[in-house]
């Protein structure tokens, strides 16, 4: 699935601007600069594909990518955005959620954390948030290639205690970076995998 091209094709501001739903989609959802653009691009292998910044609040769109024809992958706007106004941090919020609620051909919702630092307030009202509507999500941790092992690992614990305290985390983490390739592989197969059910 990951050979075949991938390639930009909707961006959405609002729900009502939805591309009609089709194939099969994976949602990339997490803090803002927590890394999802740039696992985007790692995953497919095109460097430039999504838009990756040092600033957080790039993406402030849904942007929709089609892979091979076979699968969507969707890049959100990252959420707990400390800079941002309240109004448009109310309106990134409320259309990301909505959209992960409601969209019909939403396969998985992949939350991402950042392996070098604690799980934020704003990661678990997104967990609650997801568990609370009973929609599936799975954790990736990102940035494994800055974090010491010995740190890695207590993250990587925290997350496994997160996926028993929210129930609707699927219990398979996933540990990557876009840097160095670590736990693409599994990643992709997962997501393949999905594209197949
Ligand atoms: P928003 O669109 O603002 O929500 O951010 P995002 O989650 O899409 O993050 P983005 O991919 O733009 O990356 C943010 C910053 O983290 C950039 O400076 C990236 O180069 C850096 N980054 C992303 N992935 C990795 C990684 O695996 N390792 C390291 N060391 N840095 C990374
Ligand atoms: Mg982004």
């Amino acid at each position: 699935l990951f050979c075949r091209p991938c390639s930009f094709f909707f961006a959405a501001q609002r729900l009502d601007q939805l591309p009609p739903p089709a194939l099969p989609e994976i949602a990339f959802c997490g803090r803002s600069n927590v890394g999802k653009s740039s696992l985007i691009n790692a995953l497919t292998g095109q460097k430039s594909l999504a838009r990756v910044s040092n600033t957080p609040g790039r993406t402030k769109q849904l942007n929709f990518f089609d892979l091979g024809g076979r699968l969507t992958l969707v890049d959100m706007p990252g959420y707990g955005y400390a800079q941002a106004s309240k109004s448009v941090k109310e309106d990134w919020q409320g259309l990301m959620f909505d959209f992960l609620r409601g969209r019909p051909t939403l396969r998985r919702i992949i939350l991402l954390l950042d392996a070098r630092v604690e799980t934020k307030a704003s990661d678990r009202a997104a967990m609650k948030l997801l568990t609370d509507a009973a929609v599936t999500f799975q954790i990736v941790l990102t940035k494994s290639d800055d974090v010491k092992p010995d740190r890695l690992r207590s993250r990587q614990e925290e997350a496994a205690s997160l996926t028993r305290q929210y129930t609707a985390a699927h219990p398979l983490i996933v540990t990557t970076s876009s840097e160095t390739g670590d736990g693409l592989p599994l990643l992709k197969a997962e997501i393949a995998a999905l594209a197949e059910a």
